[in-house]
């Protein structure tokens, strides 16, 4: 079983470059499949999540070329199947945009109703809510989503709530519809708006992505691109949080600071020095960090992808934080965790009460998700000893090379998969 070890203390100080969005790629890749013509697709972080929608796009016919390990060009002239494997939604909810991909293509989709998954409940009533607007015949048969139209036709269409899933799934569907749709109450994500610019980039006509209301004139056919994806605003977050807790100095190259705003802002609150670039941010910790309050929001609030790394960010700040989790009901599971290193965190519903200490000690802990497991480990680099996070097949599927990146700033950490090596490592460090 693999695991990170760590020996925390070090501030992390140096550059980072960070790849490209896998929540916008996850969209893009189903997206790919919209036409008969070749799709090259570059900047696909290489993660677990990402290489498994690959495989799902294989699995129902299209060719998958690897052209580095970064770029792929995807071909869908040969899709047999509208129907996708159970065995691929069950490793990734994302494989439900393949339910607007293949209805806007084909007409028809048969896919796997996504579970529960370990952040909450994620219903995906407004995704077939929109679908049913635009005249498909919707129903939930054996545990699928069995959707069929004769012809799609544009509809306005309002989600009750601000779902990133629900409008990257319509707009996709409605981008080969007859006429008109406006949808209204939209995600104004950045992961949304680069769905929305690669599907125009094949001939779509989508207008408005990253306001309120999206309005999708439906166009016939959808032809071949060249498209490269967005800088993940995640991962920029995450090594922002990490700056900051180690009190260091990192340079995040490769990203577009406006989409890190809410986060930067924070920071700042926090008394951490945050400078932007044109495509870079520079975060300086300081030796005492100030606390604040969080709620997370749909964008452009605070991104409850980010909401762990804040709070063992806030964890080692000096005074009581607030952080409301107003999204995903399940999101404080790590606070368990982060107490085994000496953490004092009280959580009360959906809102965590966190008064910082003035260090922590390293600990055995687990990660119960993807963006909890990257706190754990960043809360690890700050704590004082050896810390051992397991269950890291989590962090692997948003990460690419997670501990590389983090070694290159000094970090010390490595990835074991044996007792025997965490000893070598232990016996390496001292
Ligand atoms: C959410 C995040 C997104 C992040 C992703 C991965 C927000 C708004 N979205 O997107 O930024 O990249 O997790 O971790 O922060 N909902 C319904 N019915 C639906 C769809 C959603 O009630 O049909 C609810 C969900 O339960 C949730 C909220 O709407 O409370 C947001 O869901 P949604 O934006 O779809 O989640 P993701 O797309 O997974």
């Amino acid at each position: 079983m693999e695991q990170f070890i760590m020996k925390g203390g070090n501030p992390l100080v140096g550059e980072v470059t960070i790849g490209g969005a896998k929540n916008a790629a996850l969209g893009i890749l189903a997206a790919a499949i919209m036409t008969d013509e070749n799709v090259v697709i570059d900047n696909l972080p290489d993660v677990r999540d990402i290489n498994v929608m690959l495989e799902a796009i294989q699995e129902i016919g299209a060719h998958v070329d690897r052209i580095d390990r970064h770029t792929v060009k995807i071909n869908a002239s040969h899709i047999k199947e509208v129907s996708v494997d159970d065995e691929f939604i069950r490793k990734i909810r994302a494989s439900y945009y393949f339910i607007g991909a293949l209805l806007g293509k084909y007409k028809s989709a048969e896919v796997p109703l996504p579970g529960g998954c370990n952040i909450g409940s994620r219903p995906i009533d407004q995704h077939l809510k929109g679908f049913r607007a635009l005249g498909a015949k919707v129903d939930v048969v054996r545990g699928a989503v069995v959707a069929h139209a004769i012809d799609l036709v544009g509809s306005h269409i309002y989600l009750d709530v601000v779902s990133v899933g629900a409008t990257i799934n319509v707009m996709m569907a409605a981008a080969l519809a007859e006429g008109t749709t406006i949808l209204e109450n939209v995600a104004k994500e950045p992961h949304v708006v680069d769905v929305a610019n690669f599907l125009n980039s094949m001939g779509a006509n989508i207008k408005g992505a990253g306001t309120d209301v999206i309005r999708i004139r439906g166009v016939e056919r959808l032809h071949g691109t060249e498209y490269s994806v967005i800088p993940d605003q995640i991962e920029a977050g995450t090594f922002m949080c990490a700056a900051a807790i180690t009190r260091g100095d990192v340079m995040i190259k490769n990203v577009i600071p406006k989409h890190l705003e809410a986060i930067s802002a924070k920071l700042l609150e926090v008394g951490c020095e945050v400078i932007e670039f044109d495509d870079a941010v520079r975060v300086v910790g300081k030796p005492k960090q100030r606390p604040t309050n969080i709620k997370t929001l749909p964008y452009p609030g605070f991104p409850t992808d980010m909401q762990p790394q804040i709070a063992v960010t806030l964890a080692l700040a000096e005074g009581t934080s607030m952080v409301t989790e107003s999204i995903f009901e399940n999101r404080f599971k790590y606070v368990d965790e982060l107490a085994r290193m000496g953490s004092n965190i009280k959580v009360e519903g959906n809102v965590a009460v966190i008064d910082g200490v003035r260090g922590f000690t390293g600990a055995q802990v687990e990660a119960p998700d993807l963006r909890a497991g990257a706190a754990l480990v960043i809360a690890g680099l700050a704590a004082e000893g050896y810390t051992v996070v397991d269950e890291i097949g989590y962090i692997q599927r948003g990460y690419e090379c997670f501990e590389e990146k983090l070694q290159g700033l000094g970090a010390v950490i490595e990835k074991v998969d044996s007792e025997k090596d965490a000893k070598k490592f232990r016996l390496k460090i001292g």
